[in-house]
């Protein structure tokens, strides 16, 4: 009688295992996968532009960098300096003379900025063109 209980014990242990089991590995029914998606996407959105058919201008650099990184810190007459939405602020923060050592360009390449990640690893492309305006005398 021990035997045949112990059995059916096993029996309703294993199939209760397989079915937790089987629900993790359907990933579009997880709660997890599910609030990843948008932020997925804004990356990939992010990730989207291509740079290489930017001309070097503030006005792309705020559309394509700026706005998609600092926005909701630097942009308005309200928020932090500088204020990136405005090219005559956004100046004050580089340096023609010496643009390798802008404010605006280290505060970005040493990862300080933005203060949650470091831009270098979430939008390389991003970087490398605020970059190129920077040391291109940064035009309006
Ligand atoms: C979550 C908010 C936030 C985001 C996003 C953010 N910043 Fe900042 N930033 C700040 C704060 C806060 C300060 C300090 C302001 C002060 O001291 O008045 C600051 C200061 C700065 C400064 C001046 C300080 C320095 O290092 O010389 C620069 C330049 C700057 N940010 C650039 C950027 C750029 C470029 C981005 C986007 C790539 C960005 N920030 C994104 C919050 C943010």
């Amino acid at each position: 009688m021990i035997w045949l209980r112990l059995t059916v014990l096993v029996t309703l242990l294993s199939a209760c295992t397989h079915a937790i089991v089987t629900s993790e590995r359907q990933p579009a029914q997880s709660l997890e996968y599910r609030s990843c998606q948008p932020i997925q996407e804004q990356m990939i959105q992010v990730r989207a532009v291509d740079f290489g058919r930017l001309e070097k201008n503030f006005k792309n650099v705020k559309d394509n960098v700026f706005k998609n990184h600092c926005a909701s810190c630097h942009f308005g007459p309200d928020a932090y300096k500088p204020q990136l939405d405005d090219y005559t602020a956004a100046l004050e923060y580089v340096d023609l003379n010496s643009p390798e050592k802008s404010r605006l360009l280290q505060s970005v390449e040493k990862g300080t900025m933005p203060p949650s990640y470091p831009l270098t690893n979430r939008d390389r492309a991003a970087v490398a063109f605020l970059r190129a305006w920077v040391l291109d005398g940064a035009q309006r």
